[in-house]
């Protein structure tokens, strides 16, 4: 079976190489002729562990290929999958199906044989119809089947996702195409993975939903740690103890700065606009989205109450401005909020994060600093603030802390240390949903 992936970002990228892992034959398509040249020498446009071996094992192996040719890639393809992006549109926040359409009329184009088309871009209920619309008003009568197939992905974690999903999720309205789907899944199968196979409207359905899900979980546990800090509890203990019951889960339960990325924050947007295009109101996640944008403002607050009520005259360290750990990903990472505000309020900030300087330095305001080593970062600051998560700042070595700050003060918005570990190395310590 030959795959064609149109669209060779992060989606359609750690899709490809994984079905050229299992053996299929997979060409990524990308119209950026730098980039498509790049990853025909190895060279991969983003962090993502692991996705570069696997990359470069496949294109040796001749499994994988990488074109700028769309209608050759397409008429060779059993199967092609959309992967191409759709960002927030301007002033709103519906999907940009722009990029999605304009793949449909290029394949509409180039179609020569019976050839499903795979949405796994994340598209709003009802994309999969529109797109066999647009290609069967230009094929009357080409031979084709428009599947939903939406990814369900974590950066810093795509490929054992792929490998190990919960479930995958296959929207396909006709007996031909669902045996196509199985067959190209056939190698996760197993009683741990079930393929769940539903319209078309509901496939699409379950990736807003199941975003919108997620994304309510983590503004929940972020109000309960507010709701903690002002009566004394401790919003690890109250996420355990919540999560152990199996109807609630323990997983996305740990409070924070508040969920960002290239999918929270546009999913749930997205949902309330389909909504609302059906005259319906979705109002949980109306407040999900404002409780996520009020935190991001509340944290600063809260950094500059860990830094004696204020910060003109300081200087903060912040680690890690990456969404999240084991990415360069700086989409509508907190960090974006959370820096310019400290800024506003007088700080000068020194940064340094594993992976995000290139697009950080592109994003954040020019006068933050950037360093090379989180101690040369720390050095001379008034305090460490840990805004993301990345495991090289889950053991700092306190002595060589307390010899470059000004003093000893960490504000640790992803709870990664224990308050009494901290304390007792003569620290200031103030964390999320914990007493101080
Ligand atoms: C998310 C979903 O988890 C994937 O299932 C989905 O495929 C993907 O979006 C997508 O739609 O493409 P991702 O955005 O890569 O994946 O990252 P997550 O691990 O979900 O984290 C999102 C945000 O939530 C991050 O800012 C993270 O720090 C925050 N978060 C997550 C928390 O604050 N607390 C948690 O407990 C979990």
């Amino acid at each position: 079976m030959k795959i064609t992936v149109i669209g060779s970002g992060y989606v359609g990228l750690v899709t490809g190489t994984c079905f050229a892992e299992f053996g299929f034959h997979v060409t990524c398509v990308d119209k950026d002729e730098k980039k498509i040249s790049q990853l025909n020498q190895d060279i991969i446009p983003i962090y993502e562990p692991g996705l570069n071996v696997m990359v470069a094992n496949n294109l040796a192996k001749g499994r994988l290929a990488f074109t700028t040719n769309v209608h050759a890639s397409i008429r060779e393809a059993d199967v092609v999958f959309i992967a191409v992006g759709t960002p927030s549109r301007r002033g709103g926040g519906h999907a940009d199906l722009s990029y999605v359409y304009s793949v449909a009329e290029d394949i509409a184009s180039a179609l020569e044989k019976y050839t499903v088309i795979v949405t796994k871009s994340t598209v709003p209920v009802g994309t999969g119809r529109k797109v066999e619309q647009i290609i069967r008003q230009k094929r009357p009568h080409a031979e084709f089947d428009v599947v939903s197939n939406p990814e369900f992905l974590r950066e810093g974690s795509a490929i054992e996702d792929f490998m190990k999903p919960d479930r995958v999720v296959i929207g396909a309205e006709t007996e031909r195409a669902t045996a196509i789907m199985r067959e190209l899944y056939r190698p996760l199968s197993s009683p741990e993975t079930p393929l769940i196979f539903t319209s078309r409207e509901s496939a699409e359905l379950i990736k807003y939903a199941s975003n919108a899900f997620l994304s309510t979980k983590i503004a929940f546990i972020n109000e309960i740690a507010d709701l903690c800090e002002i009566c004394g509890a401790d919003v690890q203990a109250v996420a355990q103890g919540m999560g152990l019951d199996k109807r609630i889960g323990e997983r996305f339960l740990n409070a924070g700065p508040g969920y960002g990325g290239s999918c929270f924050p546009k999913d749930t947007l997205a949902l309330i606009h389909t909504a609302d295009d059906y005259g319906m109101k979705i109002s949980i996640v109306d407040a999900v989205v404002e409780s996520n944008s009020q935190r991001k403002q509340a944290m600063s607050a809260k950094v500059m109450a860990g830094c004696g009520g204020d910060l003109k005259e300081k200087t903060l360290c912040i680690l890690g401005v990456t969404f999240k750990p084991d990415t360069d990903d700086m989409r509508d990472a907190p960090s974006l909020d959370i820096i310019p505000s400290l800024m506003k309020s007088g700080a000068k900030i020194h940064v340094f994060d594993p992976q995000g300087q290139k697009e950080g330095r592109e994003m954040l305001p020019s006068e933050v600093k950037w360093f090379e080593d989180p101690y040369d970062a720390m050095t001379g600051t008034d305090a460490v603030v840990i805004l993301t998560e990345w495991n090289e700042f889950r053991a700092l070595d306190f002595d060589q802390m307390k010899k470059v700050l000004k003093k000893p003060c960490m504000i640790d918005l992803r709870n990664i240390y224990l308050p009494s570990h901290v304390q007792k190395q003569g620290f200031d310590y103030l964390s999320i949903g914990r007493s101080p």
